[in-house]
């Protein structure tokens, strides 16, 4: 079959973790016989240094013509970069946020799994890392803090800044719809995180969550406050299958179940729309510090690879292909500096992509 493929590279370690999971893409075509046309789109400080801006209607458009969009990662130091001389909308982040919201993806799927090989890398306790975990957290990604309305004064002399938390019942319902239809093919148990004991957006988030819940009378639901959430997924990771939350909540807890798998270069991310199409990207960030050094793991990049495939393009085979190389890779002892351990084979970003790559 023939797919349109559109390939953000983006800013820091971006570029080099997309080429090694294109190399992965290119491996499925010539296995499968399938044909990937790729287009490169200008995002985030890649975006800025050409055409001023993080992103541009042109990168929109474009986007909307593929059946799905690969992508590296956007910014720079906030410290060094001059991308952060300019005003906040104008930032790299900015351009990110902007293609969420223009392509309507509201759901960003983070898979958090230990693989077997990898816990001597897990920073947990021996006898907790044992019990293993495998947990997806559907965070909401176009709604919440991120993007509501927000601005900086001064009142009375004294500086005051406002960021508003806003969510509808529309919002809630539609990505407590995608918890409860994954979890009905994974182990049946959502766990709603919010901070229903202080907030208002949360109390909603709750009811409409119990009421979509009734469609599903086989899916487990529970309820937990979002700073029990960071204790448990330490203390007990094991429990959780499906963790459904909101914008920022998400955001934080992803960063924290993607180091109890050994390393936040291990998780995948996927961000869909109600249609097919979907942007996919490592859940981790541009890693400037590292940028070029042929340091940085791809694998959450071609973990993101193998969820396009999977959701995007209804390839599960070929998806499963690709996460079978990746264990593969691991068992066979090859890691890159971030999940290195004694015993093991310490490899650069590029030679990983041909490992598995040579695997699929
Ligand atoms: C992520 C990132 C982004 C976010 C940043 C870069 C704006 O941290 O995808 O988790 O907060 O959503
Ligand atoms: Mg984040």
């Amino acid at each position: 079959m023939d797919y349109r493929i559109g390939v953000i590279p983006g800013d820091g370690i971006g570029p080099e973790i997309v080429r090694e999971a294109r190399k992965t893409l290119d491996a499925v075509c010539a296995k499968y016989g399938h044909h990937f046309t790729y287009t490169e789109l200008l995002l985030g400080g890649a975006s800025i240094d050409v055409h001023g801006v993080p992103l541009t209607e042109g990168t929109i458009e474009t986007a909307k013509g593929c059946d799905a969009v690969l992508m590296g990662s956007i910014g720079g130091d906030a410290k060094t970069s001059p991308w952060y001389q300019l005003p906040p909308d104008k930032r790299p982040e900015a351009g990110l946020l902007g293609i969420r919201k223009a392509l309507n993806l509201f759901a960003n799927l983070r898979p958090a799994y230990l693989y077997d090989e990898l816990r001597a890398a897990c920073p947990l306790r021996d006898d907790i890392s044992a019990a293993g975990f495998d947990m997806l957290i559907m965070r909401e990604l176009t709604g919440g803090l991120y993007f509501g309305a927000r601005r900086t004064e001064e009142v009375d002399g004294v500086r005051v800044a406002t960021d508003t938390l806003s969510y509808s019942e529309t919002e809630i319902c539609r990505i407590a719809k995608r918890a409860f239809d994954i979890a009905m093919k994974r182990r049946k148990k959502v766990c709603s995180v919010d901070k229903a004991n202080v907030l208002d957006s949360s109390r909603l988030w709750r009811q409409v969550v119990e009421e979509v819940a009734k469609e599903y009378p086989e899916v487990a639901l529970s309820h937990m406050y979002v700073d029990n959430c960071a204790m448990q997924l330490v203390m007990n990771p094991a429990q959780f299958d499906v963790i459904l939350t909101e914008n920022m909540f998400g955001d934080i807890l992803s960063d924290e179940a993607s180091m109890v798998t050994g390393s936040i270069g291990m998780l995948s991310s996927a961000s869909l729309n109600e249609t097919k199409f979907g942007l996919y990207e490592p859940s981790h960030g541009s890693a400037p510090d590292i940028a070029g050094q042929d340091k940085a793991n791809p694998i959450a990049t071609i973990l993101s690879a193998a969820m396009l495939l999977r959701y995007s393009l209804d390839l599960d085979e070929e998806a499963d292909a690709v996460e079978a190389a990746v264990r593969q890779g691991l068992k066979e002892g090859y890691r890159t500096g971030d999940i290195m351990s004694e015993g093991c084979t310490q490899v650069g970003t590029c030679e990983m992509g041909d490992l598995i790559a040579a695997r699929v």
